[in-house]
C-alpha cells in the first residue's frame, strides 16, 4: 500500500517491467504471470485509521477469509514506524489468532539510546517481540553467516580463536562511493550512525561471541547481546585516543551538507570486549566513504610464534599468521602462513591459501531475499533484537557525544581513493600494529 493512486494491474505492468529488467538474466515469464496474480495493491494513507480498516478488509477479502500468514513490510521513513504499527493495531491486524502476523522494520532503528527506547516501547504496544524481525542487512549476507559456521562446524579455529593466540582484529568495511544525493541524510548521520551502530557492530558480533547452545535465533541473538554487554565503555582520554575521525576531501560540496560540517564520513574505533575469551585483545572498526575499493573484510591477526627460529631476522621479520574473512564483494577466506623459499638455507616467504565460497559458480542469494525470506517462515536468528539495538546505541551515543562536543579529537581530512586519513595508518603504527590495506584477496 502506498498514498498513490494505481490499480492492482498497473501496478503489476509497473513491477513486471522492473522485474524483468533487474533480475539479472534470469527473468522467467511464465512463472513471473504465475506469480503476478497474487500481487495487489492498495491506495492509503498511513495517517488515516480508516483506511486501515480499508486495508484490512481488502486482505479479508484476498485471503477469502482462510487463515493466512501475514508479514508487513513497512518500506517507509523511519519518523513513520511508529504511526504505521499503531494503525495496524488500531486496525486488529496485529492479531495472530488466525495466522502468524510479522512487520519487518528497516534501519535506521532510532537515532540514539532514547529514540530507539521510545520506538521500542512504542511497537510493543501492538506487537511482542517475536513477531518483530527488524533488517540489518548484514546479517543477510552469505559469509557472515558462514563465520558461524567456519567457527562452530569446525574443531580447528575455536581454540585458537582468543586471546590465547590473537593479537588483535580488524574489521573494515570501505566504500568506494561518496554520499552521493543522501547528503541531508548523512550529514547528521555520520559514519558512525549509518555504519557502526548497526554494520560493524553486527560483525563484530558475529566475530567475538561465544557458540550458542543450539542455532535457533533466540540463542544466537542471546549470544550476540553478550558481546556488546561485554564492550568496555570508553572513559576520560579513550574518546580521543582511541578512535581517529576523517572527513573525506569534497564532502563539504555534496548536495544537503553544510559548508562548515564537521561530520566524519570515515572513523576508526578501537573496542575492548572484557571477557573471558577476549580480555586484553583489540577489535579495530574502521569504516569510510571514498576509499580506494569497496571490500569488506574481517581480519584475525595471530601473534607471533614465541620464538623466531628462521633466517635472518635483522633483513626478514617473518609476519605473523592472519585470516582474512572476505564478506565482499567476492566471498571467501585467506589464510596466510610462512612457508620456506623453495632451494633456499631455510628462508621464509609468506604464503596464503584461498577459499572462495562461491567456487560452484551458482550465483549467491542478495542478503534481502534471505532476509525477506527468513521473515516470511518466521525464521528471527538473523534479524536485531531490542536488546541488542538499545545496548548498541549504549556504547555509540557515548563516542557520539564526546566527538560532538568542543573536546572532540581533530577531523582528519582525506584524499578520495585511499584508506581513510594518513593520520589513522600512524594511529595504527603507534600501538605496534598496522592495517591491513589490501583491496579485495579473494577475487
Ligand atoms: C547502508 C548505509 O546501510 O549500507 C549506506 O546506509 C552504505 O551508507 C550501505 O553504503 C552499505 O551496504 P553494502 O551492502 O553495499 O555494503
Amino acid at each position: 500500500m502506498a498514498r498513490s493512486n494505481f490499480t492492482s494491474e498497473q501496478w503489476r505492468a509497473s513491477l513486471t517491467e522492473s522485474t524483468s529488467q533487474f533480475s539479472k538474466g534470469d527473468f522467467d515469464a511464465a512463472s513471473w504471470e504465475t506469480f503476478a496474480q497474487n500481487i495487489y495493491y492498495h491506495p492509503a494513507d498511513i495517517a488515516a485509521t480508516e483506511d486501515f480498516h480499508k486495508l484490512a478488509a481488502f486482505l479479508e477479502q484476498i485471503e477469502e477469509s482462510k487463515p493466512a500468514d501475514r508479514t508487513y513490510y513497512l518500506s517507509t521513513m523511519p519518523q513513520l514506524y511508529a504511526s504505521a504499527i499503531e494503525q495496524l493495531g488500531k486496525a486488529g491486524m496485529h492479531d495472530d489468532s488466525v495466522g502468524h502476523r510479522r512487520v519487518v522494520i528497516e534501519k535506521p532503528f532510532g537515532t540514539d539510546l532514547a529514540t530507539a527506547q521510545s520506538l521500542n516501547e512504542s511497537i510493543h504496544r501492538t506487537f511482542r517481540e517475536d513477531q518483530i524481525y527488524r533488517i540489518d542487512h548484514y546479517l543477510g549476507k552469505e559469509t557472515v553467516q558462514n563465520i558461524l559456521v567456519l567457527r562452530f562446524g569446525n574443531t580447528i579455529f575455536e581454540p585458537i580463536w582468543n586471546r590465547n593466540y590473537v593479537d588483535h582484529v580488524q574489521i573494515t568495511v570501505a566504500e568506494e562511493v561518496k554520499v552521493g544525493r543522501r547528503g541531508g541524510y548523512y550529514d547528521k548521520s555520520s559514519v558512525l550512525r549509518d555504519m557502526f551502530q548497526n554494520h560493524l557492530f553486527q560483525l563484530m558480533m558475529v566475530t567475538a561471541m561465544e557458540a550458542p547452545v543450539r542455532y535457533t535465533g533466540e540463542f544466537v541473538r542471546d549470544e550476540k547481546v553478550k558481546v556488546l554487554q561485554a564492550v568496555r565503555p570508553y572513559h576520560g582520554s579513550d574518546f580521543s585516543e582511541f578512535g581517529i575521525r576523517g572527513q573525506y576531501q569534497g564532502y563539504l560540496d555534496e548536495e544537503g551538507v553544510p559548508k562548515d560540517s564537521q561530520t566524519e564520513t570515515f572513523a576508526a574505533l578501537k573496542f575492548y570486549i572484557d571477557n573471558w575469551r577476549w580480555r586484553g585483545v583489540p577489535f579495530y572498526l574502521r569504516s569510510g566513504k571514498a576509499m580506494s575499493c569497496r571490500t569488506t573484510q574481517i581480519v584475525i591477526q595471530f601473534r607471533e610464534p614465541p620464538h623466531l627460529l628462521f633466517g635472518d631476522q635483522k633483513s626478514y621479520r617473518p609476519e605473523a599468521n592472519r585470516l582474512v574473512i572476505q564478506i565482499q564483494p567476492a566471498e571467501g577466506l585467506q589464510v596466510h602462513f610462512q612457508s620456506k623459499v623453495p632451494d633456499s638455507d631455510m628462508r621464509l616467504r609468506l604464503s596464503d591459501l584461498d577459499f572462495r565460497f562461491d567456487s560452484s559458480g551458482k550465483e549467491l542469494p542478495d542478503a534481502y531475499q534471505r532476509l525477506l525470506l527468513d521473515a516470511m517462515v518466521g525464521d528471527p536468528g538473523l534479524f536485531a533484537r531490542s536488546d541488542e539495538v538499545e545496548q548498541a546505541w549504549r556504547i555509540m551515543d557515548l563516542i557520539i557525544a564526546a566527538w560532538r562536543s568542543p573536546a572532540a579529537p581533530q577531523l582528519f581530512s582525506y584524499e578520495t581513493g585511499m584508506w581513510g586519513p594518513s593520520e589513522s595508518t600512524d594511529w595504527m603504527q603507534s600501538q605496534g600494529r598496522s592495517w591491513f590495506d589490501i583491496c579485495p584477496v579473494i577475487h
